[in-house]
């Protein structure tokens, strides 16, 4: 069963539009340079990106030397931007839910997702079919929302812990051991994601036959810190976590 299409609600997609348009998004100045930092080799691969958005990556991926790629994604409205924006002989824009993965053709030596899976319910599923769609040797490499930050729902208390002048000291935190479901407030009402333990989340990979490389929880350094000191709340609780994991 697929997910939520939430990026083709009107308000959400103009809200999420609207953040990514900020210089100092958080996507823009941890997530993508950590993520990118931890990428194999592109030169002549064959990539697919699950839930690939505005197909930023997409382009970039065939800029850094990638042969072929192919970004799916379940909106048509972030696809629609992707294709005036992003389009390039080379990409191939899917319209479908990553959870139809095993009906796409072919294979792949890199499948790519950057803050996707946390939309995605059946995480063993999925791990299932991306190890299915990877050649031998082949690499997944995700970000998603920290664990540490899919724990919260809408949940009855603060966040963060202030201290009298307005700055953050501890990050609330409950039911982290509790997996499944939160219901959200982002932009709009009732926007789902799925938690899961960074332990699941390891395991999971590991038993559907992944070697897990290299994790990330991207932290500001100083030039950041100076520029946007709000940014070091990422000390306190981490806001992304990103993974390469190698098929075995
Ligand atoms: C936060 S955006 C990130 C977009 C892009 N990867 C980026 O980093 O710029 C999440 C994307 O995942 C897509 N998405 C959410 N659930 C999905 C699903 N079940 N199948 C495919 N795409 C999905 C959304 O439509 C949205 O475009």
């Amino acid at each position: 069963m697929s997910g939520q299409n939430i990026f083709d609600n009107d308000i959400f997609f103009d809200g999420y539009k609207k953040l990514r348009e900020r210089e100092k998004n958080a996507n823009v100045l941890f997530e993508i340079p950590a993520l990118f930092a931890i990428l194999p080799d592109l030169n002549g691969k064959k990539i697919l990106d699950l839930g690939c958005g505005y197909g930023e990556h997409c382009r970039e991926f065939i800029a850094k030397g990638a042969s072929e790629v192919t970004g799916i994604d379940i909106s048509a409205k972030m696809l629609e931007v992707a294709m005036n924006e992003n389009s390039d002989p080379s990409i191939t824009y899917l319209n479908m839910p990553m959870e139809d993965l095993d009906k796409l053709e072919g294979s792949y030596d890199l499948v790519v997702s950057s803050l996707a899976i946390h939309y995605i319910e059946d995480f063993k599923g999925l791990v299932k079919s991306v190890y299915n769609k990877l050649r031998s040797g082949g690499m997944f490499v995700f970000s998603q929302e920290h664990p540490l930050n899919t724990t919260y729902g809408n949940c009855d208390f603060p966040r963060w812990t202030v201290d009298e002048n307005g700055n953050k000291i501890y990050c609330n935190l409950a039911d982290y051991g509790i997996e499944g479901k939160r219901d959200t407030t982002w932009f709009v009402d009732d926007v789902i994601i799925y938690h899961r333990t960074f332990s699941t989340i390891i395991n999971t990979l590991a038993e559907e036959g992944f070697v897990v490389e290299k994790l990330e929880e991207p932290t500001p350094d100083e030039e950041i810190l100076k520029k946007y000191p709000d940014y070091c709340d990422l000390f306190h609780r981490p806001d992304f976590l990103i993974v390469r994991a190698a098929k075995r």
